[in-house]
């Protein structure tokens, strides 16, 4: 027998490769949730329309919610041979209502239809992933606020550069997660328009209305052009490059864990929950968790790239490619809200190591620079200058394997004769940090009122 949705014209059953390629059911089950939606609005909207009979309707209604439940409940039968949910809903719906079922794909198409699925399902997503950085930033800036004093390295080239506090280290995440945040909101804005009513490509002869449907979607507007709204997914890659900068973020926070867990540098560690083990050596304690949020990134990336690719060629409209733009997307979603969930439950409970961060703020003439700013500010000297006397200065350090502050002050007076004691005091790491009160610094103080600030704000939303 021939397919019930489109076989009339056809005399023989698919072959069963044709099928296997063909199908989609197993990818696109997942919107189960938002076809059912988009197909009870259109029903109303087509009896409000007068386009079908209103008890039609009512009938097409209750049947989509007893879907929804059995579908919910786990008891719905997913057939293959029926490719994909549009067509398993409405096979199903015609088993509970009769042919009434059959009406309610008037003035539709599965092209509309999958791209409102997808809009919706990728909405909601946005919005879970938005949820949960927000999880990420409130954790991040309660341990923040924690460790404000807390002094660690700064580096740049992986160099020791100058000292840091911790929770200024952290803030700069929480930063980093608020414009991710802000471009997935972007996206959202851009994707909420409704394509429900562009039918195949051309739209259709019957009176709908495109508004009445948008709107009981919680969409803005109906889009504009119908050949565009079943063609393009510019939604989808805008989300997942968004999501992609965002993976990117935690990739980075990731390979820091992983740096800092390290017995090597040994400044953090991770509480037994976000460890693992290893099966041979018993010492091990494997960051795992971080490793895997680093390894995320890949997925994701690779889903943008890979729809990029998909879409790249295509001429307008509907083009059957387009069914495997959720497959890497839905995947890619699921793995960055994982890699988010992962790295807030990291942040929450590890343990820095504060004497062991000091000593390492203090390596590596860290605080060469306050000396420098000391000659430039108490001398008046130009700042080339004082980098020069400093430079002398560490070298001066370096060969007798002192610490800054450890070089008699006789042997800096040999190098510039004004240095006093009084520079001395500048060569500790927390005078440092505690010195650089500059807007977006690192002084104590000014973390505390950007943690708090970020806690009230988030508490707020
Ligand atoms: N499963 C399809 C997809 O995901 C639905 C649209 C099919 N449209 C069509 N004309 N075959 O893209």
């Amino acid at each position: 027998m021939s397919n019930k949705m489109w076989g009339g014209r056809f005399s023989e059953r698919p072959d069963a490769i044709m099928e296997e390629i063909n199908v989609s059911i197993d990818v696109d089950r997942h919107l189960y949730a938002q076809d059912i939606a988009a197909s009870k609005a259109h029903a109303a909207m087509l009896a409000a329309q007068g386009i079908i009979a209103a008890k039609d309707a009512k009938n097409i209604a209750k049947g989509l919610d007893t879907i929804l439940s059995e579908i919910v409940a786990g008891s719905f039968d997913f057939k293959r041979a029926l490719e994909d949910i549009h067509m398993n809903v409405e096979s199903r719906l015609s088993e509970l209502i009769g042919p009434a079922a059959g009406r309610l794909h008037t003035a539709r198409s599965r092209n509309d239809q999958v791209a409102t699925d997808f809009r919706l399902f990728v909405r909601d997503t946005i919005d879970g992933i938005d949820a949960a950085l927000a999880g990420y930033q409130h954790a991040l800036a309660e341990r923040a606020l924690q460790h404000a004093d807390t002094v660690m390295p700064g580096f740049t080239h992986l160099q020791t550069a100058q000292p840091v506090t911790f929770g200024h280290h952290l803030m700069a995440y929480v930063e980093m997660a608020a414009r991710d945040r802000g471009r997935f909101r972007d996206a959202r804005k851009r994707l909420n328009e409704s394509p429900l009513g562009a039918a195949a490509l051309a739209g259709t002869s019957f009176p709908i209305d495109r508004d009445a449907t948008a709107k009981a979607l919680g969409f803005e507007r109906p889009m504009a052009n119908s050949l565009d709204a079943v063609s393009d997914r510019d939604f989808v890659l805008e989300t997942l490059a968004a999501a992609s900068i965002a993976a990117v973020h935690l990739s980075r926070f990731a390979e820091e864990i992983v740096l800092w867990t390290s017995p090597l540098v040994g400044m953090v560690r991770l509480s037994d929950k976000f460890t693992t083990g290893s099966s041979i050596m018993p010492q091990k304690r494997n960051p795992d968790a971080a490793e895997l949020a680093r390894a995320k990134t890949g997925r994701v990336i690779g889903a943008l790239t890979g729809l990029l690719i998909v879409m790249k060629g295509l001429p307008l409209a509907y083009q059957k490619d387009m069914q495997e733009d959720k497959q890497g997307a839905m995947e890619a979603f699921a793995a960055l809200s994982l890699a988010i969930r992962a790295m807030s439950g990291m942040v929450s409970d590890l343990v820095p190591d504060e004497a062991r961060m000091k000593a390492a703020a203090g390596e590596g003439y860290a605080t060469a620079t306050d000396l420098a700013d000391w000659l430039v500010r108490e001398l008046k000297m130009p700042f080339r200058d004082a980098h020069h006397v400093t430079g002398r200065i560490v070298a001066a350090a370096s060969t007798q394997n002192l610490p800054l502050h450890e070089l008699p002050l006789a042997e800096m007076q040999a190098i510039e004769p004004r240095i006093t004691q009084q520079a001395l005091s500048v060569l500790s790491v927390e005078s440092s940090v505690k010195s650089r009160v500059s807007y977006g610094g690192t002084a104590p103080k000014n973390v505390r009122a950007q943690a708090k600030a970020w806690l009230k704000r988030l508490e707020k939303e």
